[in-house]
């Protein structure tokens, strides 16, 4: 695939994300400040790589893409609340987020947290309500989600990066499995099982999850070695916060190493059904990333 023909497609999933959250959360009941601090970080900004994960996943087994939109959102609105919670003073006490100020910054402590607590329960009616997919692959997205975001996936992941103080790399890599993997893997599932394929899954977490490792090794490179502008997050926030990267372990050089092994187990993965080569231009390009 060329730059050119995946920007345009990129782009054109991108658009039906952003067009999608924009709709959400825009009455004016009484609480509506509880609707604004949602919107402020859904509309902030984000790469969107999950949604777009799933929409690709949804195209490639069968489905027109437009249809799981809601569901591709419905991810994006718990990976937003998961990085509001992560930003907290009791987490990563993170300022900027995505070029701007953190969400407990504008709205304050309690109404962060609530607006967190608002997008996971808002995230299962989008999948439940999702107009044009049918009832049981609807409930087989709603299971991937809880399953991707929920004790046994990113908040497991929360807890072990946070409260463990992990240090191996053993440990390291459950971390980032747990808290990136499962929700990047989770996101490519979620297309799969809104087309209604079961061939397609095994193939699409074990991409999901090597691309979650490599990313998240990427995001720790770039903690230390990005651009605050570029990246739009504070640079050396691990490093505050004592935390341990494999970038402690293995160095710049031994990361990058990582990244690249990854993203080629991402892209082998998926080399017999990603029939465009998106999936492995995405995952090239993510290697690479700086923001
Ligand atoms: C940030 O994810 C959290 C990590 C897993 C490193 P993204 O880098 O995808 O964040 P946005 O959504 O583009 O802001
Ligand atoms: C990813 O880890 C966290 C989530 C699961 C939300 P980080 O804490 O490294 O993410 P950033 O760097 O704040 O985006
Ligand atoms: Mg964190
Ligand atoms: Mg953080
Ligand atoms: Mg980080």
């Amino acid at each position: 695939m060329e730059q050119r023909e995946f920007d345009a497609k990129y782009s054109a999933y991108r658009q039906a994300v952003e067009a999608y959250l924009d709709s959400l959360f825009m009455d004016k009941p009484h609480w509506a400040d509880l609707y604004e601090s949602m919107r402020y970080s859904l509309l902030a900004g984000g790469k969107r790589i999950r949604p777009v994960l799933t929409l690709e996943f949804a195209r490639l087994a069968g489905l027109e893409w437009e249809k799981a939109v809601p569901v591709a959102c419905a991810l994006e609105l718990v990976h937003t609340y998961s990085l509001i919670h992560d930003d907290l003073p009791c987490m990563d006490n993170d300022d900027l987020r995505r070029g701007k100020p953190t969400n407990h910054k504008v709205f304050g402590e309690t109404m962060a947290v609530l607006a967190g607590d608002a997008l996971q329960p808002e995230a299962f009616r989008l999948i439940l309500t999702a107009p044009d997919i049918a009832p049981e692959q609807r409930a087989d997205c709603a299971l991937i989600l809880a399953e991707a975001a929920g004790a046994d996936g990113m908040v497991a992941g929360q807890v072990l990066d946070t409260l463990h103080a992990p240090k191996t790399e053993e440990e390291l890599k459950e971390v980032d499995h747990l808290k990136t993997g499962a929700m990047i893997a989770g996101a490519c599932k979620l297309g799969a099982a809104a087309g209604g394929s079961r061939e397609l899954l095994a193939a699409a977490e074990e991409y999901g999850y090597q691309l979650g490792l490599a990313f998240q090794i990427r995001d720790d490179m770039l903690d230390v070695i990005g651009n605050v502008d570029e990246f739009g997050k504070p640079i050396g926030s691990d490093k505050e916060e004592g935390k341990v990267t494999y970038v402690d372990l293995l160095g710049l050089e031994g990361c990058d190493k990582i990244v690249l092994a990854c993203t080629e187990q991402a892209k082998a993965a998926v080399r017999d059904c990603d029939s465009d080569g998106f999936l492995a231009f995405l995952a090239d390009s993510l290697a690479e990333r700086n923001h």
